[in-house]
């Protein structure tokens, strides 16, 4: 076969994760029934759904989802126990039937010094567990102000990819710190530079597996301009804060996917 007529890679299946933060008490497993609850044949034919609660909800969680949506944790620590008072390994958390983790997500990385060093081993603590490793990065306003946005996230991303990925257990999310709660998003065409300047180094690094792996992009995801955000070349799903604490929202976002 000609090398012009190799089929293009398809797709990677979309995926709309929810990180809930420092948010949730065991009262708020009622959203998350009512996310499964509202995740019918056709958003399910369409987009994968994930919710990451807090740490004290996972196993509840699980429970709540009823096998329908996947459920994660939102850090994990390199290593599998040990003496680490108060923190959480992935084994645990896949011991509670999570499926994912988020590393690396920007407020780790500011409020606890997480180098990507150090993220990396907790992506590769997550690989071990057989979790799927979400690896946040994303610039600062300083250093996109800079013009230092592609050098800034080509570096996380040099830095905090595990040993042994590949489109199975790794997915990458794109945070600009800027956008992050604050209601401002990139314009289509700064997603569509960043993710396609991912894909290219996924690619680099990975070979062919690079196009499978799933670029979400998350930073004040809301109902009204999901559509357009998850519309971006290379924008495989996203990664939702504040809106990913309620079902309506939440599922308002995947219904992106309903008409892609
Ligand atoms: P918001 O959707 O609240 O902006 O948060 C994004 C985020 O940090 C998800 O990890």
């Amino acid at each position: 076969m000609p090398a012009s007529a190799a089929p293009t890679p398809a797709r990677p299946r979309p995926l709309v994760a929810g990180n809930w933060k420092m948010n949730g008490l065991e009262a708020s497993l009622a959203e998350i029934a009512a996310m499964a609850g509202g995740y019918d044949d056709a958003l399910r034919g369409r987009v994968d759904l994930l919710v990451c609660p807090p740490a004290t909800l996972v196993g509840a969680a699980v429970a709540a989802c009823a096998g329908k949506l996947a459920v994660g944790g939102q850090d994990c620590h390199p290593k599998a126990s040990g003496a680490h008072t108060g923190d959480v390994a992935a084994e645990m958390l896949a011991d509670l039937g999570a499926a994912y983790v988020i590393v690396g997500h920007s407020e780790r990385r500011a409020d606890h010094g997480e180098s990507d060093a150090v993220v990396k081993s907790k992506a590769e603590a997550a690989l071990r567990a057989g979790l799927v490793a979400i690896v946040c990065v994303g610039e600062t306003e300083a250093q996109r102000r800079a013009g230092e946005m592609l050098d800034v996230v080509g570096a996380q991303i040099a830095g905090s990819l595990p040993a042994g990925a590949s489109a199975r257990n790794l997915v990458v999310a794109y945070e600009p710190v800027w956008a992050i709660g604050t209601g401002l998003t990139p314009t289509p065409a700064d997603v569509a530079q960043v993710h396609g300047f991912i894909r290219e180094r996924l690619a680099a690094a990975l070979g062919e597996d690079g196009a499978g792996v799933r670029i979400l992009y998350g930073g004040s995801v809301k109902p009204s301009n999901a559509a357009e955000l998850m519309g971006v070349a290379n924008v495989d799903g996203a990664l939702v804060g504040g809106a990913s604490l309620t079902a309506k929202d939440f599922l308002g976002i995947a219904a992106a996917y309903r008409s892609q």
